[in-house]
């Protein structure tokens, strides 16, 4: 009995390890078009789950599935008497699915040059980690009736990833971190200001959020802080941050640096629209499409302000393909 279980034990690990190698031989060895195409699916869905997020709290379906991992204590799947929230509720937790799986692929497309592009592989890391704690917080949002205090993080974590994610795409297309400096000590310091005042303003819209009608659900607490004062204070940081974006793009443009003024003039036209749906929101009634549309284009301001962090040093392109080709050539 023993040997034949040994000899089934052996059969199987032989067969895993030849689709492993089979796999693995396929996977990048260089950063080319697939590796590429999982960095921007990877910003692009972490962006999606912020929009399908926001449609479950903004259209109250938080609860629409009651519970967290099941739906319902008697169902893994949404069923069709509980209505349009269960569909939107469970329609969000599929989608997450896919946001992990893309994750996983995006980690698998890079083992292969794992040492030659450490830096890539830790990003992906960070969001696969992130995305598997942001499956966590939803769970635990649902948990604890969308208390808007984990709400809250469960968006700024979001936003995080999407920054994270920008940063992937960034490394991924120009190249690895390089030592030098590419603008004055006052640009530097601007931007950096810049990315604190999108720290700020994120943070007090997240607040003005928890205080204001779309917190959770109808039914959810509130964070007790008076919405009405809070888009005002919320406001300022988000005009400030405005006013050092233009005054980037100045700076930039005297000092002639196109491509990174092309980063602060995408930052720049994100934020005028963004302070404008803020401005509408605020006077009609904060209505769902619109706050919707500042939910996912703060993500996207998130993501302009990495890139352009990023794009202040110059970048060095490291040949993996050349690389990969010296080490097969020293194993023959
Ligand atoms: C330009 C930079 C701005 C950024 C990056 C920004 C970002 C944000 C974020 C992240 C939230 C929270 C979203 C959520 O948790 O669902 C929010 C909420 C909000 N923002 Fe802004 N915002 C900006 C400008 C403005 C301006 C100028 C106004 C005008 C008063 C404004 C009005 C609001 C209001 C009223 C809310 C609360 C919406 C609600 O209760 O659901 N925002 N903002």
């Amino acid at each position: 009995m023993n040997a034949v279980i040994a000899r089934m034990s052996q059969f199987v690990s032989a067969r895993v390890q030849s689709v492993f190698t089979v796999v693995g031989a396929r996977l990048p060895q260089f950063v080319g078009a697939r590796v590429r195409f999982f960095a921007v699916a990877t910003l692009v869905i972490q962006i999606l789950i912020v929009a399908t997020g926001g449609a479950v709290r903004l259209t109250g379906s938080g609860l629409g599935c009651p519970t967290w991992p099941l739906c319902t204590d008697a169902s893994l799947i949404a069923t069709p008497e509980m209505g349009l929230h269960g569909a939107i509720e469970f329609g969000n937790r599929l989608l997450s699915i896919v946001v992990g799986l893309v994750a996983v692929l995006m980690v698998l497309m890079l083992l292969r040059i794992r040492r030659e592009r450490r830096d890539l592989m830790t990003l992906a890391l960070v969001i696969l980690g992130g995305t598997v704690l942001q499956g966590l917080i939803g769970g635990l949002s649902v948990r604890v009736q969308l208390d808007p205090s984990v709400v809250g993080v469960h968006f700024a974590i979001s936003a995080i990833l999407v920054a994270v994610s920008a940063a992937l795409v960034y490394r991924v297309w120009c190249g690895q971190r390089g030592a030098e400096r590419l603008v004055s000590r006052p640009i530097t310091i601007l931007t950096h200001v810049t990315s604190l005042l999108v720290a700020v303003t994120v943070i007090a819209g997240i607040l003005t959020t928890g205080a204001g009608p779309h917190a959770g659900d109808d039914g959810s607490a509130r964070n007790g802080l008076d919405a009405s004062i809070l888009q005002h204070v919320h406001s300022w940081p988000g005009y400030a941050l405005l006013a050092a974006t233009l005054a980037l793009v100045i700076m930039l443009a005297r000092a002639r640096h196109r491509r990174i003024m092309d980063f602060a003039v995408i930052l720049l036209v994100l934020e005028v629209v963004q302070a404008l749906i803020g401005v509408i929101q605020s006077r009609t009634g904060l209505p769902i499409l619109l706050v919707g549309s500042h939910m996912v284009i703060a993500c996207m301001i998130a993501a302009a302000m990495t890139a352009l962090v990023l794009s202040l040093r110059s970048s060095a392109p490291t040949n993996e393909r050349a690389v990969t080709q010296e080490v097969l050539t020293v194993a023959n």
